[in-house]
């Protein structure tokens, strides 16, 4: 690292269960995706800073509306420490798109955080990381039940049960994650307000589904923990269907879960917001993950990243 950069470092996560009904005090079991990492890198300057981010890169005062919780994070941080936007400069370095479910805006949140706090000289705990990631994430997505913000802060596969304690959740699991991006952009937000419309105006299924995802949480918890794959596939699939329901998978989401499944997958269904973003295919062999991962991006898929399910193998 040049000695005049600092970099504060971030990964993403994977929703493998427990979207959406985890907003609504239902557990969802999440684990950290490696391979997703964001870098943030602070230099000095002379004058107003500056940010690169994604698409943007100008004066951090001007940058875009989808980049406001990090600007406005960034803003509190400064603040606290009685400082003004001058005399250095942010770039954001990420392996993977923004706005697919993994995590990416929590992350970006935390790497910068983390290399603000180092730039400034000042200690930043996970508590006070959670906090500030939170605070960005509520700019975001308006309603977060805050499991990217664990997730990303801890680096820990979790049960995660909305204002509970964490609870680490180490698994083995003779089997293969594929994460593919189906390359339409995913949107948390509006995907929380439109099941938040679903309940209002289903009241009795809405919440039904709600409870049932919930159940099927817990169930993935059993069965993960007795490294019984074949059941977690099963409970995938049985997830998709309800938060399909819910209105938050779409027609791409749906085919490849199709070619998936087709293809020998355990199971297949969304991860996170949905509406885009990426899907998630248990498969028992790794050969079996090569082969669904090739016919996922011949139907249109835009990445697919292959994870090692076994502990000793995970990384
Ligand atoms: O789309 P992501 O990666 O931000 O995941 C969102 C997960 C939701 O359950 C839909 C929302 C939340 O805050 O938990």
């Amino acid at each position: 690292m040049d000695n005049n950069i600092i970099e504060g470092k971030a990964i993403g996560k994977i929703i493998l269960i427990g979207e959406h009904s985890v907003v609504y005090g239902q557990p969802a079991i999440a684990i950290p995706f490696l391979k997703a990492q964001i870098k943030a890198s602070i230099t000095k300057s002379t004058s107003k800073t500056k940010l690169d981010a994604y698409s943007f890169n100008g004066l951090l005062t001007d940058a875009s509306s989808n980049l406001l919780g990090l600007t406005t994070v960034i803003k509190k941080v400064l603040e606290d420490f009685n400082q003004t936007p001058f005399g250095f400069d942010i770039k954001i370095e990420s392996s993977i798109p923004a706005e697919r479910g993994m995590g990416s805006s929590a992350a970006v949140s935390a790497a910068t955080v983390r290399a603000l706090y180092k730039f400034f000289n000042v200690a930043l705990d996970n508590q006070k990381l959670t906090d500030l990631v939170n605070f960005s994430e509520k700019i975001y997505h308006g309603n977060p039940s805050g499991i990217d913000t664990a997730i990303v802060v801890n680096e820990k596969p979790l049960y995660y049960i909305k204002n509970q304690a964490l609870l680490e959740f180490d698994y083995h699991l003779d089997a293969f994650l594929i994460v593919t991006d189906t390359g339409e952009k995913g949107n948390t937000k509006l995907a929380v307000t439109n099941v938040k419309s679903f309940i209002d105006n289903n009241v009795s299924l809405g919440n039904q589904i709600i409870k049932d995802l919930g159940n099927l949480t817990e169930q993935a918890q059993k069965v993960i923990l007795k490294n019984n794959a074949k059941s977690l596939g099963d409970i995938m699939n049985q997830a998709q269907n309800l938060l399909s329901q819910l209105g938050v998978s779409n027609t791409m989401i749906d085919n490849l879960n199709k070619v998936a499944i087709e293809n020998n997958a355990l199971g297949s269904k969304l991860t996170g917001g949905g509406l885009g973003g990426c899907i998630i295919s248990l498969c028992k062999s790794k050969k079996d993950a090569e082969l669904i991962s090739r016919k996922l991006l011949a139907n249109g898929a835009k990445g697919t990243w292959i994870m090692d399910m076994r502990k000793e193998k995970r990384d």
